[in-house]
């Protein structure tokens, strides 16, 4: 930032103090505007909006005190100094008490007060450019709540970010407690329909006319026990977003039903003669292979090719080990906020554990795992000693390595030993949340032996 676009305003009542430190404050290539009243600046600081204020304490009418008072109110992050007669202290208490970046004792030497702006306008800039950052890797490694470094999941990211606010079906596949349901919110939320309805509906263990009914709505005496109309999801869900999950388990006599909705964004209440236009966006989640249940006739192909617009799939965690720091790190937090505790500090030899681990249950059972975790462990350690058997029992390992060679025939041995290197770098590399220098010294490598054996491997960016 230019110092011309550093605006600060001054408010003095004493002339001679106001034209000094205008002069000299402008002569350092600040904008400065001085006011003799707190009560005159107050009414031109949204359209000056200065980055700092000035105050003197006595003042007729409003006093610096209560001005601070009042800009702290209007925005927590404005930089004030207070410049405040030299035998009262409590002033200066009672400003910094306020959230004043600093004091001043008068009189005030001007070469003082630049020397402190400059140092104030310092720190903001670190601050600014820290914010950034973190807004920058927050923005690359998260969507909403949906949190992940992987590439795969970066990739969805994107993609996300691309169709999110489109109308198009879009079809979330993956195993269960996958983040299926925390993505379909997420590209709701972050998309223009973010304050219209998000309304899910599973499809799982209910029975064809339940499910219908529950999709449309019925109407009045549509059947035994209708007594009054009832609205449906579709309806419910308005120019928002539906989210049909679990569509493996949709019947094939409601398939067509659905069908008709996909195709002619039109749909009848169960006993309605009137047609319903339907405008939400439909988000649907399946854990199967849809085109494996269309093989073998459980699922309509068309309804399929119908979902199937916009296709994301979210990979087992297993597949996706980097992700394991970076989300246990979310959950410690998150549960320690929840359990009232200062979060514990995760033990490397724990975490090692939890990246080895193969995670039948997906991200919902890690979470699982560090809620418990999270609640056991004491002295804001949460060590192996936390986690549950199933994590830390495996098979007891015959040495560091074990061989399964052919019984005959030629072994590569610089092929197998590019292999084992490769394998060793992987794991160093996940265990250190991937950063190399941390990886190297896992490995009691140099980091530039490490990137260059990276390069011959195939293993860097
Ligand atoms: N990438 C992620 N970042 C943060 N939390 C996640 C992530 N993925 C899943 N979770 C959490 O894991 C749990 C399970 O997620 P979710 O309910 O979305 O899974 P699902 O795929 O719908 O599972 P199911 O198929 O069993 O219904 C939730 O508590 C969710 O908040
Ligand atoms: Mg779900």
């Amino acid at each position: 930032m230019d110092k011309a676009d550093k605006i600060i305003v001054l408010v003095e009542d004493d002339p001679i103090i106001t034209a000094a430190l205008t002069e000299r404050l402008s002569e350092a290539g600040y904008s400065i505007t001085a006011f003799a009243t707190a009560d005159q600046a107050l009414q031109d600081l949204d359209k000056l909006a200065p980055q700092l204020i000035i105050t003197d304490v006595r003042l007729p009418g409003t006093d610096g005190i209560d001005f601070l008072k009042q800009l702290k109110q209007r925005d927590q992050s404005i930089s004030v100094i207070v410049m405040t007669g030299y035998a009262t202290v409590s002033d200066a208490v009672a400003a910094m008490k306020l959230g004043a970046a600093d004091y001043l004792p008068k009189p005030v030497s001007a070469e003082e007060l630049l020397v402190k702006i400059e140092r104030l306008f310092e720190l903001l800039q670190l601050r600014a450019d820290r914010d950034r950052l973190q807004q920058d890797a927050e923005r690359r490694f998260a969507l909403g709540n949906v949190i992940g470094r992987s590439r795969k999941m970066r990739e969805i990211f994107e993609a996300v970010n691309l169709v999110k606010d489109l109308s198009t079906t879009v079809l979330i596949k993956g195993p269960t407690g996958s983040g299926k349901e925390l993505l379909a919110r997420a590209i709701h939320f972050q998309s223009v329909r973010r304050a219209l309805p998000f309304v899910p509906v599973s499809c799982v263990a209910l029975s064809p006319q339940l499910l219908e009914s529950e999709l449309f709505g019925h109407e009045r005496g549509a059947f035994t026990g209708a007594y009054r109309r009832k609205i449906g999801r579709f309806e419910a869900a308005a120019d928002g977003t539906l989210f049909l999950d679990d569509v493996d388990d949709i019947p094939l006599e409601l398939q067509t039903k659905l069908l008709r909705v996909l195709q002619e964004r039109k749909m009848l209440r169960v006993g309605g003669e009137s047609e319903i236009d339907v405008h939400c966006r439909i988000i649907c989640a399946c854990k199967a292979d849809l085109q494996q249940l269309v093989d073998a006739g459980r699922f309509r192909a068309d309804l399929f090719f119908r979902m199937n617009v916009i296709r994301i799939e979210l990979p087992p965690l297993a597949q996706r080990k980097e992700d394991i720091p970076l989300l246990t790190d979310h959950f410690v937090a998150h549960y320690a906020a929840r359990q009232k505790k200062a979060p514990p500090k995760l033990d490397p030899e724990a975490l090692h554990y939890l990246i080895e681990y193969d995670w039948p249950g997906n991200v919902r059972q890690l979470e699982n795992v560090i809620e418990a975790s999270v609640a056991f462990c004491s002295a804001g350690r949460l060590t192996v000693a936390h986690l549950p058997p199933e994590i830390t029992h495996r098979p007891p390992a015959k040495g560091l390595f074990s061989l399964n060679l052919p019984a005959r025939g030629t072994v590569d041995i610089s092929g197998l030993t590019d292999a084992v290197q490769a394998e060793l770098i992987r794991w160093a590399l996940r265990l250190a949340d991937g950063s190399q220098s941390k990886a190297a010294k896992l490995l009691n490598l140099p980091r530039t032996t490490l990137q260059s054996k990276m390069r011959k491997l195939g293993l860097a960016d």
